[in-house]
């Protein structure tokens, strides 16, 4: 079958109009795989199938893409001109291109300096107007939520249905890929919150099982963990550097429906979990994507989560690319050589 979307593959499940034009860059579709040594290193001998859902491969490098073909169709179909947006990076790049593919104006608000290179080379390249706020991603929303009712601009935060309405496919994509059945847990990065309130819809619509779902926060922007707004938010994962998550109350909904439970991760077990990824699978993520492996290694190594002969899925939600300034500043420099074969030889002995 020629894949050709998630509104053409699973449209049947999303409320969208028959006379909607579909706006779709191929989105969906991404590999589910299947953990080679990572499993062994995280529960030696507990017989744990684990899974990374690679979102980094939609085609802006995240997951957003699965909530923008829906949203952007929907604000095409209902005849708007100009989109907008608040954004750590990753929603700003994919409303962007979405909105480039339709001829709409774009406009971003991004935290000013707290953006990830890629992310603002993408916006910009996709030809979006991209705002720099000297304020949060939350002083962003407020803006945005605030300009859409002085303004005929169409909203394409996670607060838009749309949005949530798309990613929801992602929950029936694993389905599908594990043949049939939701994993026993499911673990992603939460910030604004959006990506786990889809998720839980996706599984309870999708009647294949429900997971017991495992959110993570960094520990310097962790308002849902801790129950209380955080106001200046700060962590090395700047996708969810969110103090103030707009769908708090159905991340909390979904959480105590699906029996699972958030955690926050410190900065230092974010990387240690984004090299992990990298060096022991082949999987190079941005920071906030390996939040999720950060958190089920905590609370397996808590006795709070028991992998015993479980299939647990990861969601990765961004390209390692998105922040090639964090893989420079970890890694070390490269080793410089003359241009010479015996410099090489010498240099392997
Ligand atoms: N992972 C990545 C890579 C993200 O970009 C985001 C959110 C999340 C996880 C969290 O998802 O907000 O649905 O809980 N990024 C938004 C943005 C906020 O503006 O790109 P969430």
């Amino acid at each position: 079958m020629v894949w050709s979307g998630v509104l053409d593959k699973y449209g049947s499940y999303l409320p969208l109009a028959s006379a909607a034009r579909i706006i779709t860059l191929n989105e969906g579709n991404t590999p589910l795989v299947e953990s080679n040594r990572l499993a062994e290193f995280v529960a030696p001998g507990a017989g744990l199938k684990l899974y990374f859902k690679y979102e980094g491969l939609n085609p802006t490098g995240s997951f957003k893409d699965r909530g923008m073909t829906a949203a952007i169709t929907q604000a095409v179909f209902e005849g708007a001109n100009t989109v907008i947006c608040a954004s750590t990076g990753n929603t700003a790049a994919s409303a962007a291109a979405y909105a480039a593919r339709s001829g709409l104006r774009c406009l971003v608000l991004v935290p000013e300096g707290k953006i990830a290179l890629g992310k603002l080379a993408a916006s910009l390249a996709y030809g979006a107007e991209v705002i720099s706020i000297d304020g949060s991603f939350d002083d962003g929303l407020k803006m945005v939520r605030e300009i859409v009712k002085r303004k005929p601009i169409a909203l394409v935060n996670s607060v838009n249905p749309w949005r949530i309405e798309g990613q929801k496919t992602g929950a029936f994509e694993i389905c599908d890929q594990l043949g049939g059945v939701a994993p026993d847990w499911h673990c992603l990065p939460v910030g604004n919150a959006g990506n786990i309130t889809a998720y839980w819809m996706g599984y309870q619509q999708y009647e294949q099982g429900l997971p017991r779902l495992l959110g993570a926060q960094a520990s310097g922007a962790a308002p849902i963990v801790s129950g209380k707004v955080v106001t200046s938010p700060e962590t090395v994962a700047t996708a969810i550097r969110i103090g103030n998550p707009a769908r708090w109350r159905e991340a909390v909904q979904a959480l105590d429906d699906s029996g699972g439970t958030i955690t926050a991760v410190t900065d230092e077990e974010i990387l240690n979990a984004w090299r992990l990824l990298a060096k022991m699978e082949g999987l190079f993520v941005e920071p906030a994507s390996a939040s999720g492996l950060a958190a089920l290694m905590k609370l397996v190594n808590d006795g709070e989560v028991d992998p015993t002969g479980k299939r647990i899925v990861i969601v990765l939600t961004g390209h390692g690319l998105k922040d090639p300034g964090i893989a420079v500043r970890e890694a070390a420099e490269p080793l410089k050589l003359p241009a010479d074969i015996n410099a090489l030889e010498a240099y392997l002995e």
